[in-house]
């Protein structure tokens, strides 16, 4: 009988960071309150993500996939594929573009890393049911401890970022994150990024808020407050917040906000905290830094990198680069 071609390691405590109550009780008592942004994907949130990425003005999956698609083969050539680990790997769906083309080149293993165990169990059973060259390793867990678990191995790997989901986090949390990444690479390692590029910010407001009778985005984002709910015995009323997504051109960050609508009392009781919420507050619940061009290529360089590639669309929306860790 084959062994399986898939495992799933817990790199996080076994899942304990769900339950991290001083990262959320610190990001809950800033103004405006902000959840972590890994909290919106739990299992169910996980599926409402999908849905965003098939809305009509959701630009970035497709323009993504569409570079993908055109260029995965000279991607695997000059990544070499031995090895791919996959930060925040979601559906895997686009990156199953570029593991097809590794893996008609050579045995390929996969390390998605994700807080998702349920998306690395059901990515890594579709993905080696269709590629049998392919094996997957799924590490359970946040960026840092996936990170750690390669660093422990010390073998050569090239790390993905796709999604631009490096976006997704505060410019300290950034830097603290390209400082690991750097520090998992070893010379000669690849460092594959995706980012979405600087545009006008109607852009921006009109891919990151749902089109009329589409609530993708309002289920997902709503969906933060049930997960508190649920796990930290809290009782926010969702039905009295509503999400909006505003672009801050002065730190090119899409904001995205949940607003109450009445005056509320909210109690988190497993976190031991109190929320006095007015008509009109906010908490913050997802950012989506967005990048310049020359800066981000110099910035990820200054880390003792050198761009090897890169591939960005005609019109210069998105742009996919490849990256080599340097002596
Ligand atoms: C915006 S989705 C993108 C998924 C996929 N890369 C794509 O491009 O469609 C972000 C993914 O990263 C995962 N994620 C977010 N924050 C994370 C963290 N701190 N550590 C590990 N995974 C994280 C989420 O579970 C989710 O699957």
């Amino acid at each position: 009988m084959e062994l399986s071609r898939v495992e799933i390691v817990a790199v996080d405590d076994e899942g304990a960071f769900w339950d991290d109550r001083s990262a959320v009780s610190a990001s809950l008592r800033e103004t405006p309150p902000r959840v972590p942004a890994y909290f919106g994907y739990d299992a169910l949130g996980s599926d409402l993500f999908e849905s965003i990425t098939e809305l009509p003005n959701y630009y970035l999956t497709r323009v993504e996939h569409t570079l993908l698609q055109r260029h995965a083969e000279e991607i695997a050539d000059l990544i070499g594929c031995e090895r791919i680990a996959e930060l925040g790997s979601g559906s895997a769906k686009k990156t199953r573009i570029l593991l097809t083309a590794c893996a008609k080149r050579r045995p390929t293993t996969y390390l998605p890393i994700d807080v998702s165990r349920e998306m690395l169990a059901a990515s890594g059973r579709n993905l080696t049911a269709e590629l049998p060259a392919l094996r997957v390793q799924g590490l359970w867990g946040r960026y840092q401890a996936g990170l750690a678990w390669l660093r422990d191995r010390n073998e050569p790997v090239v790390v993905t970022f796709l999604g631009s989901s490096l976006g997704n986090t505060t410019s300290e949390e950034r830097d603290a994150l390209l400082s690991e990444i750097t520090d998992t690479l070893r010379p000669g390692d690849g460092f594959l990024v995706s980012v979405d590029l600087q545009k006008p910010a109607q852009v921006f407001e009109t891919c990151y808020n749902d089109p009329p009778d589409q609530p993708a985005f309002a289920r997902f984002r709503l969906n933060y407050l049930a997960h508190l709910n649920r796990r930290f015995a809290a009782d926010f009323a969702p039905e009295y917040f509503y999400p909006r997504a505003h672009y801050d051109s002065t730190t090119t960050t899409v904001q995205v906000h949940l607003y109450a609508t009445e005056d509320q009392f909210v109690a988190l009781r497993e976190l031991d905290l109190e929320l006095v919420v007015r008509r009109g507050d906010s908490l913050n619940v997802s950012l989506s830094h967005k990048f310049h061009h020359p800066q981000f290529v110099a910035d990820v360089s200054a880390r003792g990198f050198n761009l090897r590639a890169q591939w960005i669309d005609p019109v210069w929306q998105y742009g996919i680069f490849l990256f080599v860790r340097s002596n």
